[in-house]
């Protein structure tokens, strides 16, 4: 059973087509990546699975819930961590702004709880992207561009927090990167995405070693490291 279904994706802004026919899927629990230059259309499909835009044509399915980290992790930077992380469950009612959880699972946010989230550093400020997603109590996470900005040892934690995330919760995600090794070194299975259409898909470790991708997105490099497993 798979918990995101596109098929056939069609999104136009008035006349110009963003996605061009896009089939994918993510598997429950699954770890999947997206890759793709600038423009592609990555950040429609994100909104396309959150029904931010309406498809021209296909249809997307989404089995159980979606939330999405949001590319530039548009924090309230006026508010609080915890006020930014309980906007996040604003859906579950008054039982399910309990921020609790959120700071077993993510404790660097512990000390930062009456911090302003625009005080807060980039990768401080994505931690509480991923926060506020999870207050939703997402089947499926859709994070677009983890990386973009961020320190590699920042990068390296929140990599880490998203395994544990999939490993002991079953937590789908969808990882939406430009960073290509990151994206093929934590995922199992991979899409690129060009000029609005999926030109490759195929298990993370494939596409690592395809020509293709090596040059395009692996800076030629053809020894590169298949994903951890
Ligand atoms: N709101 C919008 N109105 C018109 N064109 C847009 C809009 N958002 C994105 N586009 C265009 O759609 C294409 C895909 O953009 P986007 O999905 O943001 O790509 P990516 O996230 O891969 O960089 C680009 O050519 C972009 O300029
Ligand atoms: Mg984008």
């Amino acid at each position: 059973m798979n918990a995101v279904e596109v098929t056939g994706l069609t999104v136009r802004y008035s006349g110009a087509t963003a996605l061009d026919g896009v089939d994918l899927h993510v598997g429950e629990g699954e770890l999947v990546a997206l890759i793709g230059p600038n423009g592609a259309g990555k950040s429609t499909l994100v909104k396309a699975l959150s029904g931010l835009v309406r498809p021209a044509a296909g249809q997307v399915t989404v089995r159980g819930r979606l939330a999405q980290v949001p590319e530039g992790r548009e924090m309230f930077g006026d508010l609080s961590v915890d006020d930014n992380l309980r906007l996040g469950g604003w859906r579950n009612g008054r039982h399910g702004r309990d921020t609790t959880e959120i700071y077993r699972l993510l404790p660097g946010l512990d000390g930062l709880r009456r911090n302003r989230a625009g005080l807060l550093s980039g990768g401080q400020q994505q931690m509480v992207a991923i926060g506020r997603a999870l207050m939703a109590r997402p089947d499926v996470l859709v994070v677009d561009e983890l990386s973009l900005g961020l320190a590699p040892l920042v990068v390296t934690e929140l990599v880490g927090h998203l395994r544990t995330l999939n490993a002991e919760r079953g937590l789908a995600v969808l990882l939406i990167e430009q960073n290509a090794r990151l994206a093929l070194g934590l995922c199992r299975r991979a899409y690129v995405l060009e000029a609005g259409r999926v030109v490759l898909h195929g298990p993370a470790g494939d596409l690592a070693r395809d020509p293709r991708v090596t040059a395009a997105y692996l800076g030629g490099d053809v020894t590169a490291e298949g994903p951890a497993r």
